[in-house]
């Protein structure tokens, strides 16, 4: 029985005929310590009751067993319930000093497969900010629900097939340099690119060119698959560099391309539905029962399109994984794609269509300002990355220039800030990126949790790192209490986190946790001789543990100095 569960069943004894799941849903978590860790209001017995709400709460308060609380309180209309301060912070101390790493997880998940299609990035292009959303959204969710009992799937779905490969060849037919792709490739290729789309609209017949070049392509021409080959190379080159900077591992690359030789399979279920019309010479599935556009599935020249390969790569994890959820962390600028991936299934008899979830992000903006890849303003992660690092690397000379590892704090301080930036807001929020407010070691960034936990290492070192073994823990001060509190929210944040696919309420609960923790250093000299001295300086280390532990569900590294 957990508290909550503990005060239900006290209110319940004292009020039998009230149902239990009534009176959980009625119990309130006052935002106010003052007004106790968890409060009933009575208006809602009134009309039943016929009297006033200040009455019933006089009346039941009473017949409560006060013996589980320090204090049972009537505020007017409320019952307040104070928990017992020392008791409750003995347990939750425990319960993370025994287990630091597990403390939080659950068997929520029951050992489910769940794929998760994250970063995604088109190859032959500079990976952006965009993909960034994607990368560490994807990531952290596929870790919340590692921690509650999941198998994440993380599989990496690369735009490395399509139509714009066909573009891309063509102008590297027209202008290409072998030199000059050799020693920049994705820059080289993207100003290929981005020349071709610029001058197609003067020169139409480019764009038939970049058609007959795909099709080559998608019908296994010798010079068109080496070309392909040699750009997805240097381009998943780059791309795991970044990768390795982030943190980020996938399970699978199994991008657009793999599933060109799955297409006909695709094709002929359709056919046998009959769900394929002609519509001007290409075939689309009509979806207007789902008050959706009709879904292109094959161009009248015989090519196939996105939405063709993201229902055979459906078909394939169904099979391959036997996925409970399926997610796609892409942004929310596709959401008529998704529903249309799902509705296309649904007319397919894939039942299963309902453990999809597209899993939306907002765009990020760049000082202000809005970044497009065809027009070729991109901005680049690595670069991004890089200054953010630096930043980080000038700040922590400022403040701690004797610093052993301070190249690679810096690393983590300057990527963490970055990642953190992207996670703490909510995912569906536009957000807009200024690398001086992200880094700062102030206010609501990464840096500020991370430097928060350092705090808590150093006072631990200070101590001597002390062994809690058999210590009494019962730390009852009112300082400690809403940190005691904030720590023993973790696992239903978590819960919550993982049911919402929203990293954001971990970041959330990252800052107050440390926000909470700067305020009871602020108060108490935790290294002080104290009759609680040994309960103090386990919350200092319960605290470390569950700052890194958050931390790290974001993908963000923890480090000890800093
Ligand atoms: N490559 C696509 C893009 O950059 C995202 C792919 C998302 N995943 C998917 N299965 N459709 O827009």
């Amino acid at each position: 029985m957990n508290e909550k569960e503990q005060i239900v069943a006290a209110i319940q004894k004292a009020m039998p005929d009230l149902d239990q799941k009534v009176i959980m849903s009625r119990l309130e978590r006052p935002k106010d310590n003052k007004n106790g860790d968890y409060a009933l209001p009575t208006f809602f017995l009134a009309k039943q009751l016929h009297q006033a709400p200040q009455k019933i709460a006089t009346d039941l308060a009473p017949k409560i067993d006060q013996s589980a609380f320090d204090q049972v309180v009537v505020a007017g209309p409320y019952i307040n319930f104070f928990l017992k301060k020392g008791q409750v912070g003995a347990g939750v101390l425990e319960a993370i000093l025994a287990d630091p790493a597990h403390y939080g997880s659950s068997k929520l998940g029951n050992g489910a497969q769940v794929t998760i299609d994250l970063s995604s990035p088109n190859i032959a292009k500079p990976m952006g900010m965009g993909h960034l959303r994607s990368t560490v959204i994807g990531n952290a969710i596929a870790n919340i629900l590692a921690k509650v009992g999941y198998q994440p799937v993380r599989i990496n779905h690369l735009g490395d097939w399509g139509t714009q490969f066909g573009k891309l060849m063509a102008a590297y037919e027209m202008w290409g340099d072998e030199q000059a792709v050799k020693a920049d490739p994705i820059n080289t290729l993207q100003k290929y690119y981005v020349r071709i789309n610029t001058e197609a609209d003067s020169h139409p017949e480019y764009n038939d060119a970049g058609r007959e070049w795909f099709k080559k392509l998608e019908s296994g021409d010798a010079e068109a698959t080496r070309l392909w080959k040699w750009f997805r190379r240097e381009s998943l080159k780059r791309f795991m560099k970044i990768y390795k900077m982030l943190g980020v591992d996938f399970d699978s690359y199994n991008g657009e391309a793999f599933y060109n030789d799955k297409m006909d399979e695709i094709l002929q279920l359709l056919e046998d539905k009959n769900l394929l019309q002609e519509s001007r010479g290409a075939d689309i599935v009509d979806l207007s029962a789902y008050k959706l556009n009709p879904a292109l599935i094959r161009k009248s020249d015989g090519a196939t399109l996105y939405i063709t390969r993201d229902l055979a790569a459906a078909l394939f994890r169904k099979r391959m994984y036997g996925f409970k959820q399926s997610l796609y962390v892409v942004g929310a600028e596709q959401t008529n794609h998704f529903a249309q991936l799902k509705a296309v299934l649904n007319e397919m008899g894939f039942t299963w269509n309902k453990q999809i979830h597209h899993v939306p992000f907002g765009l990020m903006s760049l000082n202000g300002k809005k970044m497009s890849t065809r027009k070729g303003n991109i901005v680049q992660l690595e670069d991004v990355l890089n200054d953010s690092i630096k930043l980080a690397r000038q700040q922590i000379a400022e403040k701690n220039p004797d610093l052993a590892n301070a190249d690679e704090v810096a690393q983590q301080v300057g990527v963490g800030a970055v990642i953190f930036h992207d996670l703490k807001n909510e995912r569906t929020n536009a957000i807009d990126f200024k690398l001086e407010d992200v880094v700062k070691f102030e206010g609501e960034t990464g840096p500020y949790v991370q430097y928060a936990r350092a705090r808590a290492e150093s006072i631990l070192r200070k101590a001597g790192k002390p062994d809690f073994a058999g210590q009494d823990l019962s730390l009852d001060d009112a300082e400690a209490w809403p940190v005691i509190k904030q720590l023993g929210q973790y696992g239903e944040t978590i819960e919550r986190a993982a049911k919402e696919y929203d990293p954001s309420l971990i970041g959330k609960y990252a800052l107050t946790l440390a926000k909470l923790f700067n305020q009871y250093y602020a108060h108490v000299r935790i290294l002080d001789d104290h009759p609680q001295k040994m309960a103090r300086l386990a919350l200092v280390q319960a605290v470390s543990d569950v700052l890194k532990s958050a931390l790290q569900l974001l993908g963000v590294k923890a480090p000890d100095e800093m």
